[in-house]
């Protein structure tokens, strides 16, 4: 079947600058703490740049995750059933869909991205091995409300959010999220049974191994760290000394949670959209938060986001979990 084109979401000024994009690095940047939102790692390069993450030895989780959907698929199929309409929320590659696909056979899919190139590509790769699949790609940012494809009405829904992305949100935003996607899965067209979400956590573990995670040996999460500022000097006219800034990542045992920052090795100033910024040696643009979660703080969120956590599944090192929830009813409760 082929695939739809997508829809493209972008809110872009007469110079063809993602208005959010400016708007957002100059705020973060003029901030005491400097920082940016890790969602704008993800231009083409930063995006084949995670997928090169994905295969350094130390970063663990995808396959950690890829485990868990090959070894359960059985189980998701009993838990799931089959016929659901699957939203994936940041689709990326879809590297780890097929592995769900297989297991719950699904009435269409439906992948949600910011990168439309990526989106589409994945998308085409996908329908070759899903030739009877309708696959309906939409090119938007999943934090902001989107409408699902006239397509998929009256088919019931589950929200695929794997990787651990809910865990690059600070609670706050990710409960935000959460209840974004129950709406999202739950509006009109949505039919009587209560949507799912499958969503992929991140464990606590050895702080050895979550720094070495985000810090491999090869260079490659550095290089996807100081992506973003070379993206930044493309895309918004920034003249940032890139070399001059070093990749970090440190864990944040308070909070749980890995953070990745860009530490200037030199007193330097630099300009974005006629804005002006001073960095003295040793100050850091604060880049990306990774939650990480026990048992209870994942069932906590979820519950904050309007979902009712239902079975939850560990790979073989209890690394990483997948825990499936349904949309919780709005009923009253002590
Ligand atoms: C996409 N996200 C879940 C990754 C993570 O593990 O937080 C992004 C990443 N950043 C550095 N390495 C991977």
């Amino acid at each position: 079947m082929p695939v739809e084109q997508a829809v493209r979401i972008v809110d872009e000024d007469a110079s063809g600058i993602d208005r959010a994009f400016r708007d957002e690095v100059i705020a973060g940047l003029s901030q005491p703490q400097k920082a940016v939102p890790a969602r704008w790692f993800y231009d083409e390069r930063g995006s084949q740049l995670f997928e090169d993450i994905t295969a350094v030895p130390e970063y663990y989780p995808t396959r950690a995750e890829r485990q868990i959907l090959s070894a359960r698929g059985q189980e998701f199929a009993d838990a799931i059933g089959s016929g659901r309409a699957v939203v994936e929320f940041g689709s990326g590659s879809s590297a780890k869909t097929p592995l769900l696909l297989d297991a719950i056979a699904p009435s269409a899919y439906v992948p949600l991205d910011i990168s439309g190139d990526f989106l589409r590509a994945s998308a085409n790769t996908l329908a070759k091995s899903f030739p009877d699949l309708p696959i309906h790609p939409v090119e938007a940012d999943f934090t902001k409300p989107v409408t699902l494809p006239g397509a998929i009405a009256g088919a019931p829904r589950l929200g695929f959010f794997p990787g651990s992305t809910i865990g690059n949100l600070v609670p706050r935003t990710a409960v935000d999220l959460l209840r974004q996607m129950r709406r999202t899965l739950s509006a009109d067209g949505a039919g009587e049974t209560p949507a799912q979400l499958l969503i992929g956590m991140d464990r606590i573990k050895d702080t050895a191994v979550l720094e070495a995670a985000y810090d491999d040996a090869a260079g490659v999460t550095a290089a996807f760290n100081l992506n973003l500022l070379i993206r930044i000097n493309r895309e918004l006219g920034g003249d940032i000394p890139v070399a001059d800034f070093a990749h970090r990542a440190i864990w944040n045992d308070d909070i749980a949670r890995i953070e990745m920052h860009l530490e200037a090795q030199a007193d330097m100033r630099f300009a974005i959209c006629d804005h002006d910024f001073t960095m003295a040696r040793g100050e850091t643009i604060h880049t990306e938060n990774s939650h990480k979660y026990g048992k209870r703080s994942a069932n906590t969120l979820l519950l904050a986001g309007g979902w009712t956590p239902m079975r939850r599944w560990s790979d073989d090192k209890n690394r990483f979990m997948l825990i499936l929830a349904e949309a919780s009813p709005l009923r009253m409760a002590p």
